[in-house]
């Protein structure tokens, strides 16, 4: 079914590993997805996106190294979130590592180049929900040691994980105060 743009936007929403069923995502798809990301605008040309992409065993050896990082870091950790570290990787169909590359010479300032980054997530987040793939963006604060778990480019930046799964249960309706509030006119 054709979805008109407008439409698509307000039907996209945060769906979380725990209503991920276990069906699997064609690589094929998340190739599709990855392409969209790599449509989004960027000043200078830059295209600082980049992504890494888990899928099969690799998914659950993030979760082990973000729950070890967290029980290492974390003064007071807490039992569920070390819990959720660990499942949800294991839960989604695919788990997608949002970074920025930062331009060498960096001709940007970094806001810039983490606008442009944010805005692949949201081509990638839309074409999810076309697809009627659930996916959510999460930003711990663990990203600051992805390094440790993969290799990162020298001006790399970990931004967070595109948690990505089918689901079937009815998505709720979210909310949004009126944009009238967020907007001022000039004639
Ligand atoms: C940059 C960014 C970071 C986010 N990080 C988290 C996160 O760490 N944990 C979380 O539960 N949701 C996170 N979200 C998802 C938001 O909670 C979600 O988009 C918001 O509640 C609105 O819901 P909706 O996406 O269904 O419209 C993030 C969203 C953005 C844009």
């Amino acid at each position: 079914m054709f979805i008109m743009i407008f439409e698509l936007i307000k039907k996209r929403r945060s769906v979380f590993p725990a209503q991920y069923t276990n069906q699997p995502i064609n690589k094929s798809e998340i190739e599709k997805i990855l392409e969209s990301a790599n449509w989004a605008p960027t000043h200078k040309k830059t295209e600082p996106w980049r992504f890494k992409v888990f899928l099969e065993n690799s998914k659950e050896q993030l979760g082990r190294f973000l729950a070890k990082k967290y029980k290492e870091t974390e003064g007071n950790p807490k039992a569920f979130k070390v819990k959720k570290l660990l499942e949800n990787p294991s839960r989604s169909a695919a788990v997608i590592a949002i970074c920025m590359q930062r331009d060498p010479k960096e001709s940007l300032p970094e806001w810039e180049e983490i606008a442009a980054t944010a805005m692949a997530v949201q081509n990638m987040w839309l074409c999810c929900t076309e697809m009627g793939i659930g996916c959510y963006w999460s930003s711990p604060g663990l990203t600051k040691y992805m390094g440790e778990f993969v290799e990162m480019g020298d001006g790399e930046l970990c931004l967070g994980f595109l948690y990505m799964g089918r689901y079937e249960e009815e998505i709720t309706v979210s909310e949004r105060k009126p944009v009238e509030e967020k907007v001022v006119w000039f004639n």
